[in-house]
């Protein structure tokens, strides 16, 4: 990544690893990505090797314009730039092409909803992840990591990154709905939510696949109907109980506007879709590459077992455990920093804006691509270094390290999201030495969530 016309930085007569103070320094410039082709622009570079492009583009600029085909995007990597997209919300808003496809499979959820109608929903959706459920939550995240690992057996090899998305979506459905479903209807809908979790992706990127009769688009069809029947029943049951259950569908229904107006059944449905959808890959890609990447750092790892050695004691992991478990909460900030799941957020401008010196007129698409902010070389030591030593080092400077985003839209579950990828790593590690089967490096693959693609592992007790 180099980057002859960024100023390189100036020797910094403090003692700090990191030269410079917060926020970043360094003036942004606006460049142009080489290399695009007469009509596909650059869809061939990044649909052949979507991280060399993606690693390549801070040597052209700190905001460089990309073509996707006829479209163009400008993406963004510049700490101040980053905060600024996300902050301005009189400039940027969450429209365009990306989430009006998402909007029209999802219906308006808080994760997609445009700003006119943010703050009624944030305010609407907060209280359910309120600190005072976490415990709830909490116990739910262990019980599923038990339930899950509870199948593993001594010598099996398991795809780490389909058993961590299947933890993730059970937690997420116990976590909404903790009363009046069975195990075997909670499983179902796991299975549902499953088949449209990874539809969406495929019919935001290709929608003409829903236009061709095939398997695949039985399954979807299928899993939707599923999942609308689903919470509709259960939604009901919850309805005629009239009972606080203390999760997060109780609290959803017990919402109301400033007109006094409750949710109805399909604003309900499309919430809990949005909040699985936001919370479930995003976790579970965590997981996954925490668990390939300290296999492929054996001082990491040994200073993990050693510490979950010394504060567990054998016994199983607990959230009181949490704040004695300094390193592997550095495990999963680190996995945060060089594989953030929402890898690039995007954002369109509503009027005429400037950015790093250009004027973007109305509409234009901008990539917020925290992936790159987080491996800027000028931010931080050895960037592409997997180090959670680094975060007691103070090598990590503020403001450059944003997975959960930033402003009004930041990440409603960020906390939910850390404690049980934090939880689920050291129940997992604390218990199971797992080996790659492969020991060729994963090949991210950067969809809606950047995630580590299939990761066969062998399982031995630790
Ligand atoms: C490690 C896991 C996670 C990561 C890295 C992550 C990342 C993010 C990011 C970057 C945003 C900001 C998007 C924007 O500004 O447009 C966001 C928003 C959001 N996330 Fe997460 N997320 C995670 C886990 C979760 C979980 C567990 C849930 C729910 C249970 C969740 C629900 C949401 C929702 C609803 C929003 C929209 C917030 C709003 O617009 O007010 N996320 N997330």
């Amino acid at each position: 990544m180099s980057d002859p016309e960024s100023p390189s930085p100036s020797p910094s007569p403090s003692p700090s690893p990191f030269p410079f103070p917060s926020p970043s320094p360094f003036t942004p410039r606006h460049g142009h990505a080489p290399g695009a082709w007469p009509l596909l622009g650059h869809l061939p570079h990044l649909a052949t090797r979507p991280l060399a492009f993606l690693d390549s583009l801070p040597g052209h600029g700190d905001v460089v314009r990309v073509r996707m085909g006829t479209r163009t995007a400008h993406v963004v990597s510049h700490p101040a730039l980053v905060r600024r997209v996300l902050t301005d919300r009189g400039s940027f808003d969450r429209s365009g092409v990306l989430y009006e496809k998402v909007r029209a499979l999802l219906g308006d959820g808080l994760a997609t909803c445009p700003n006119a109608e943010h703050r009624a929903q944030r305010r609407a959706l907060q209280p359910a992840f309120h600190h005072s459920h976490m415990d709830r939550y909490a116990a739910v995240m262990t019980a599923e990591t038990q339930v899950l690992t509870g199948r593993w057996r001594p010598g099996a090899v398991v795809d780490v990154t389909e058993e961590a998305f299947r933890l993730t979506t059970a937690v997420a459905v116990r976590a909404m709905f903790s009363a009046g479903i069975t195990p075997r209807a909670a499983e179902e809908l796991r299975e549902a939510l499953e088949v449209l979790l990874r539809g969406v992706y495929t019919r935001v990127v290709a929608p003409a696949v829903d236009h061709v009769p095939s398997p695949a688009r039985r399954r979807y069809r299928r899993a939707l109907a599923r999942w609308r029947t689903g919470v509709a029943a259960i939604v009901a049951a919850y309805r005629a109980a009239g009972v606080d259950h203390g999760d997060a569908l109780s609290l959803l229904l017990a919402v109301r506007d400033e007109h006094g107006r409750a949710l109805s059944d399909a604003e309900l449905g499309d919430q809990v879709a949005t909040l699985v959808l936001a919370g479930a890959e995003t976790t579970s890609s965590v997981v996954a590459w925490a668990l390939r990447l300290l296999a492929d750092h054996p001082e990491a790892a040994a200073r993990l077992h050693g510490e979950l050695e010394t504060v567990l004691a054998g016994r199983p992991v607990t959230p009181e455990d949490l704040p004695r478990l300094p390193y592997t909460g550095d495990v999963v900030r680190e996995v945060l920093r060089l594989y953030p799941p929402a890898w690039a957020v995007a954002r369109t401008t509503t009027r005429t804006t400037e950015l790093a010196g250009r004027a973007l007129p109305p509409g234009s698409t901008v990539i917020c691509c925290l992936y790159l902010l987080h491996r800027r070389r000028e931010l931080f030591p050895d960037a592409a270094r997997f180090d959670p030593g680094r975060w007691t080092a103070g090598e990590v400077p503020r403001d450059a390290w944003l997975p959960f985003g930033i402003g009004a839209t930041k990440c409603v579950g960020d906390v939910f999201g850390t404690v049980e990828a934090t939880l689920a790593l050291a129940a997992i590690a604390s218990r199971w030495r797992l080996t790659p089967v492969s020991p060729r490096p994963p090949r991210p693959v950067p969809r809606i969530v950047l995630s580590p693609g299939p990761q066969p592992m062998r399982l031995a007790r630790r």
